[in-house]
C-alpha cells in the first residue's frame, strides 16, 4: 500500500471521492443523454459527459503526484451508483434526471473549491488554476440544468422539498462574473463545515 506523500486526511479523501464520483457522474449522463429525444438536449449533455471523464483524468494526475491510491470501495460503489442513475433516467421522465443532475453539480463546486483551500493551507499552489477551472465547469453545468428546467411546472416543489432550484444554490459562485483565480479560495466558506454555504 502506498503512502501519500502529502500529510492531510481530508484531502486525500476529496481526491479519492472525486475521482470516483466523477464516473459516476459520466455514467450517469451516459443514461440520462440516451433518454433524451431530442438531439441538441443529447448533444449539450454528452458534452458535460466529457467534461467529467476529463474531471476524472485532471483528478487522478494530482492523486498519482502525491502517491495516494484509488479507493476500490468508492470506484465499486460509485461504480454501481452511476449505472443506476443512469439506467433510471429511462424510466422516471425528463424532469427528475435534470433537476437531480443540477442539485449534484451545485455542490461539485465547491468540492473543487474545497481542495484548492485545502492545498493551499499545505502551501501548494500549484493546482490552483485547475481546481477552480473545474469548480467553474461544475458550476457552467449547474445553470444549464438550472436553466433548462426553469419553467418547470413541479420546480418550485421539488425546490421547497430538496432545497435547490432556480433561486437557490449550494454555492456562492457567481459564473457571470467569477473572482480572479488568486481569490478563489473566497468562495463556499463554511463548506463541508456543518454550516453549509455562507452567501
Ligand atoms: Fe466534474
Ligand atoms: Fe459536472
Amino acid at each position: 500500500m502506498k503512502t501519500p506523500t502529502i500529510h492531510h486526511p481530508a484531502l486525500v479523501e476529496s481526491l479519492e471521492l472525486a475521482y470516483s464520483a466523477e464516473r459516476a457522474a459520466a455514467y450517469a449522463y451516459i443514461g440520462h443523454a440516451a433518454s433524451l429525444r431530442d438531439a441538441a438536449d443529447r448533444a449539450a449533455v454528452r458534452q458535460i459527459e466529457l467534461d467529467e471523464w476529463e474531471h476524472r483524468e485532471c483528478v487522478h494526475q494530482m492523486m498519482v503526484q502525491y502517491a495516494i491510491p484509488v479507493s476500490r470501495w468508492y470506484e465499486l460503489k460509485y461504480h454501481c451508483i452511476g449505472k443506476m442513475i443512469g439506467l433510471s433516467c429511462h424510466v422516471i421522465g425528463w424532469f427528475m434526471p435534470y433537476f437531480f443532475a443540477g442539485k449534484l453539480e451545485s455542490g461539485n463546486v465547491c468540492e473543487y473549491i474545497v481542495m484548492l483551500r485545502y492545498f493551499n493551507t499545505l502551501g501548494i499552489h500549484e493546482h490552483d488554476a485547475a481546481l477552480y477551472e473545474m469548480g467553474l465547469k461544475e458550476k457552467e453545468h449547474e445553470v444549464y440544468f438550472q436553466e433548462a428546467i426553469r419553467d418547470a411546472r413541479w420546480l418550485p416543489w421539488f425546490e421547497k422539498v430538496f432545497g435547490w432550484g432556480a433561486g437557490t444554490t449550494l454555492n456562492d459562485v457567481d459564473a457571470s462574473n467569477p473572482l480572479p483565480v488568486e481569490d478563489a479560495g473566497q468562495y463556499c466558506k463554511g463548506y463541508k463545515e456543518g454550516k453549509g454555504v455562507v452567501l
